[in-house]
């Protein structure tokens, strides 16, 4: 148990219970001298979700006493947390200048702060009522670099097939992937896409993949080469292009430069 004194009139306390299923707990005890008639209601808890890494988030637990006197406001985090986690807890980085006995401000948030929060407040003998409110904070990461496209050959024949892989940068939550041959949307009815594989890193960030296949007929090239792109959205689109050459395309003039237009638009929100 840490147990760290705030000023005379609040106390915060994190807490693991012994049997691990409450792993956060911020304790605030505070007077209240209110008069009695009506009880408490818990109005609402306000979660900014999703919200990005390296933001600051303010969690608000909104509520009214009435007649009651506020005994605690007691914060939680995902109460089905695996056994064995021990202080300090990942993700979560407290400013208590900033909290107070309505809410929390979390620093810095990460990937680790993500999870299901709860506020509970109870009042004081004799109503001891006690309500609860939980939301689900989601942390959103965007990726650093567009998708990368694998499996482009030096040439391709009319007859030959095609067979690309996408791969999206790590990201929160994956990227949704689409392709794009000659700036037109491949769509399942005319090319063979595979579905969407997901892959969970150890960094708790996901990259996604998706094959286009296709057979290179006389129509899909434009003066010589066939233009395919791949675009990968998370909250914003990035995307890569690549180049597909025929045989009779003239190797010694670059007509057409591999362009990449991945674009990273970090620390904007639409
Ligand atoms: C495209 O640009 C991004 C960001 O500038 C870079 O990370 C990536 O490696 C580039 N991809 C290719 C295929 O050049
Ligand atoms: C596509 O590329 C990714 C990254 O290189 C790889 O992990 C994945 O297995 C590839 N998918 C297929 C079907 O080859
Ligand atoms: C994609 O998933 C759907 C539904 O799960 C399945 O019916 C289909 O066969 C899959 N397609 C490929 C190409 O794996």
């Amino acid at each position: 148990m840490n147990r760290l004194t705030w000023s005379a009139d609040w106390m915060l306390r994190l807490i693991i219970c012994s049997n691990s299923l409450v792993i956060l707990k911020l304790f605030i005890l505070l007077a209240s001298n209110l008069g009695s008639s009506t009880g408490l209601k818990l109005i609402m808890l306000e979660v900014p979700s999703p919200s990005y890494v390296g933001e600051s988030v303010e969690l608000s637990c909104i509520y009214e006493l009435e007649s009651d006197k506020l005994y605690s406001v007691k914060w939680y985090k995902n109460d089905d947390w695996p056994p064995g986690q021990f202080l300090p807890i990942s993700g979560i980085r407290v400013d208590l200048s900033k909290s107070g006995m309505n809410s929390v401000f979390l620093k810095y948030i990460d990937i680790n702060t993500a999870g299901v929060y709860r506020c509970e407040v109870s009042a004081e003998a004799p109503s001891f009522v006690t309500e609860e409110c939980e939301k689900q904070l989601q942390v959103t990461v965007l990726p650093t670099s567009g998708p990368q496209i694998s499996g482009v050959r030096p040439e391709y024949r009319i007859g030959d097939k095609v067979n690309l892989n996408c791969t999206s940068a790590r990201s929160k939550p994956a990227a949704k992937l689409r392709w794009y041959v000659n700036n037109r949307e491949a769509k399942p009815e005319e090319y063979e896409l595979s579905n969407a594989t997901r892959v969970l890193h150890q960094d708790n960030l996901e990259t996604s993949s998706l094959i286009l296949r296709f057979m290179a007929l006389d129509k899909h090239f434009r003066s010589g080469v066939i233009r395919v792109k791949c675009t990968a959205t998370v909250v914003h689109t990035t995307s890569n292009e690549a180049i597909l050459r025929g045989e009779s395309t003239d190797k010694n003039i670059e007509y057409y430069q591999g362009e990449n237009l991945s674009q990273c638009k970090y620390n904007e929100k639409n």
